[in-house]
């Protein structure tokens, strides 16, 4: 399937977006670990948060689909049983990642499996915590890479300095200690995401935050079942807010978006390089928060990425140096060399496909340099088979003189699905009132 886009007019709108990619795997898994039943509404039906919920059933897990965006889970106190075949995780990095730590202190034996592009990502980031807690995991693929085959057997509490900062790895290893005897700590310098921490914390399994960034949690704890409704997606919005912010009066409104801060440093990003951002809380009632956000739109200017903002904005990267194209001056993107190791080298691609756009980059080892404004021009773009890059190129899309193709853009569906209809809302917008400002007077200060 190929994405066919053409310049967008103006943008005045308002939108929803899919529920969180991280939020749905975490919640299924804790759910599934939990003493009873939990409805999880909101939950983001792409193929990598399916992947987890297969992985879940082939352990013995019940899980109902009632409703589109509903799946219940029936959760059996941590029992899991032995698959009877390979855990096939597709293109999830985040279901191998996580299901080795779940799996690593099980006492049966598993094996898991991904696509192409999983198979060759790295593992040895999940495979030296758990082997330190004394689980039994090897890599199959050179340099390891998937397979995965795990013998689970009894874990210890380690302490656990992260090399990289990465969820995935602290997420393995925090779930790995939820059947380790005794205490296991994860320090991470720079802080990633902590939907883990909060989502155990929301099932009553506890875990603590030291100020130096230390997180613990003991082992022997069940999850208490409970109902969670999980907020729209925020990487997922980024591509419209990002849409709305380089146009010169562009006015966007996402609602029931999620507002976690260790995700919204994009939207300091948005606001540094001159786009109008407000955004507003509606709840923490489930100790996500959520809420609306608001952006309009200028002639952007150029900006750098760097530091510690850049764990926390990694998804949002592909999409950002497309605005990046757009904005007055030059954008730098560095320390981001963890691009190169995601679905496909997104470093690599980013830069292929803006100059086939007619965009002027210059390829770093650890991000880019791109000159803007460019005039973008349309053209064929390939998707890598990476969501991400079929997403933020079909954006560039929305900017550019005659028609742009993104190749094999199927796997936006793996992240967002309904991308394409409302990609095409962007395109041929229905005429009607727009969107009216609904924020008036929080806006956010740049992030550091
Ligand atoms: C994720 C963590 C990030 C992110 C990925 C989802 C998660 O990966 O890029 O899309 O849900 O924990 P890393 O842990 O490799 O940084």
């Amino acid at each position: 399937m190929e994405l066919r886009v053409k310049r967008a007019p103006h943008i005045d709108t308002e939108i929803t977006v899919p529920g969180d990619k991280s939020i749905s795997h975490r919640a299924a898994i804790i759910a599934a670990l939990s003493n009873g039943i939990c409805r999880l509404n909101g939950f983001l039906m792409g193929d990598d948060c399916l992947r987890t919920v297969n992985a879940l059933r082939a352990l013995g897990i019940r899980i109902d689909e009632p409703e589109p965006d509903t799946i219940v889970v029936h959760g059996k106190r941590r029992v899991l049983n032995a698959p009877t075949d390979e855990i096939d995780c597709g293109n999830s990095a985040t279901t191998m990642r996580l299901m080795a730590g779940l799996l690593a202190g099980q006492t049966f034996e598993s094996r898991l499996v991904g696509d192409a592009s999983l198979s060759k990502r790295p593992m040895g980031r999940v495979i030296a915590p758990l082997q330190r807690m004394g689980a039994n995991i090897t890599a199959e693929g050179p340099d390891e890479t998937p397979p995965l085959c795990i013998r689970g057997g009894s874990l210890r509490g380690i302490r656990y300095e992260m090399p990289i900062p990465s969820a995935q790895v602290k997420s393995a290893v925090l779930l790995a200690g939820l059947f380790a005897k005794g205490k296991t700590s994860i320090v991470e310098e720079i802080q990633t995401r902590d939907h883990t921490e909060r989502m155990m914390r929301y099932f009553f399994v506890r875990t603590t935050r030291e100020e130096n960034g230390t997180i613990s949690i003991f082992g022997d704890q069940v999850p208490e079942s409970r109902d969670f409704r999980i907020p729209g997606d925020l990487s997922s919005a980024t591509y419209w807010l990002a849409a709305a912010a380089a146009q010169p009066g562009g006015h966007l409104l996402v609602r029931r978006v999620g507002l976690n801060t260790t995700r919204t440093p994009v939207l300091g990003v948005l606001v540094r390089m001159g786009a109008q951002v407000r955004e507003a809380i509606e709840d923490v009632d489930q100790l996500e928060p959520h809420g609306i956000v608001e952006v309009t739109g200028a002639l952007l200017k150029g900006t750098v990425i760097q530091g510690k903002e850049v764990a926390q904005l990694i998804d949002e990267l592909p999409v950002l140096a497309v605005a990046g194209a757009l904005a007055n001056g030059t954008t730098i993107i560095r320390q981001a060399q963890e691009l190169r190791v995601k679905e496909t080298d997104r470093i690599a691609a980013i830069a292929q496909n803006l100059r086939v756009m007619g965009a002027q980059v210059i390829e770093l080892s650890d991000g880019l340099e791109i000159h803007g404004p460019a005039p973008l021009r349309g053209g064929r773009v390939a998707s890598f088979g990476d969501h991400r890059i079929a997403m933020a190129f079909a954006i560039a899309g929305l900017f550019a003189d005659g028609e742009t193709i993104v190749q094999e853009a199927a796997c936006a569906e793996i992240s967002y699905p309904g991308f394409r209809g409302a990609l095409e809302g962007f395109m041929n917008p229905k005429r009607g009132p727009g969107s009216t400002p609904v924020i008036g007077s929080l806006s956010l200060a740049p992030a550091e």
